[in-house]
């Protein structure tokens, strides 16, 4: 069968096994994962000139509450590809969200709906997703609310994993940084749900873990535990998805830059060193968020070194997510 017949079934079969919209990785099963991915790895096989016909017509909804590289970018590449035109805002402060008026989110969403076939939503505020695809009349994808979840960065991330280490179910993944910041939360969960051998985590206060996140791997039955020392961690990981300590809070609509913000703290730094006397058996690199010090640059040629692929596979993923929350109208 023919890669774009291959990938009309996928979406189909995929629009069949998840909700409306994806606001968080626990809506999604094992299966719908997994759908995921093989509808992903097609369309990476797609011959592009064929791919901007899939969904020629449609219009894809890109509202971004807060500041972007990756996911709006990667969102709009993705829309762009499968023959969407993009509409939306990369800084409300141009909406009447952002004047006088202080629209509602709930209005903005509603709105807009009306002029999309699907929409893609990054707010400041925790659940600002949930309430979006509440009040819209096409599906919603979160692009990451507040501390809650980052399901796309999450699917592109175990995407990437799998395809560095072929399975999760041998596989040990450590993970450095704040577990409450939405994009190592969903990653987590996926994982979890996923069937991973075992976690390993080193943060930077274990009494802020978040207890519901611990509570979904306790109920999974996923292995984790808890290192002090970077080395310790790599050493211990077929993969390391590092996020640091370097991040701005996640429910402020614009952090400024200040001097000093980004600490120089070794131990949260992976750098050459760390992976050369590591050899072969060196974990493969990903990293969710820009990057500040936590992987020196030294580490980019690094043949583990994936975090710039990262940003490819991402977005496979959300060509993925489009077309199976747009199948059962388009296709
Ligand atoms: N991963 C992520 O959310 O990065 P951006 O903030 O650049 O989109």
């Amino acid at each position: 069968m023919a890669n774009l017949d291959v990938a009309r079934r996928l979406s189909l079969e995929l629009s069949d096994c998840i909700p409306e919209s994806i606001v968080e990785m626990n809506s999604l099963s094992s299966e719908a994962m997994s759908i995921i991915f093989c509808l992903a790895k097609t369309f990476e096989k797609c011959n592009p000139n064929e791919l901007v016909n899939f969904l020629r017509g449609g219009v894809f909804g890109s509202l971004f509450y807060q500041p972007s590289t990756r996911t709006r970018l990667n969102f709009e590449s993705a829309a762009q590809r499968l023959g969407l035109s993009v509409i939306g805002f990369s800084d409300p402060q141009t909406t009447r969200a952002g004047d006088f008026y202080q629209e509602s989110l709930e209005d903005v969403v509603r709105f807009t709906s009306e002029l999309c076939d699907i929409m893609a939503i990054r707010h400041f505020e925790n659940g600002a997703a949930k309430v979006a695809a509440q009040n819209s009349i096409v599906p919603i994808i979160n692009a990451g609310d507040g501390y809650n979840q980052h399901p796309t960065q999450a699917l592109g991330d175990i995407f990437t994993m799998i395809k560095c280490l072929d399975t999760l179910g041998d596989k040990t993944i450590g993970m450095i940084g704040d577990l409450n910041v939405r994009s190592l939360k969903s990653i987590t969960i996926g994982l979890s749900q996923l069937g991973v051998h075992k976690l390993l985590f080193k943060v930077p206060d274990k009494e802020k873990v978040p207890a519901p996140l611990l509570d979904i791997l306790d109920t999974v039955g996923t292995k984790y535990s808890f290192v002090d020392s970077i080395n310790e961690l790599l050493f211990e990981s077929d993969l390391v998805e590092t996020i640091g300590i370097n991040h701005p809070d996640h429910n402020k609509k614009f952090n400024k830059f200040e001097a000093g913000a980004h600490s120089n703290d070794k131990q949260w730094i992976i750098t050459r060193k760390d992976l050369d006397e590591l050899q072969d058996n060196a974990p493969y690199i990903l990293h969710p968020a820009p990057r500040t010090n936590e992987i020196t640059t030294c580490c980019d040629s690094h043949p583990k070194a994936k975090y710039f692929e990262q940003a490819r596979n991402g977005m496979w993923i959300r060509m993925a997510l489009i077309s199976g929350l747009m199948a059962r109208k388009w296709l």
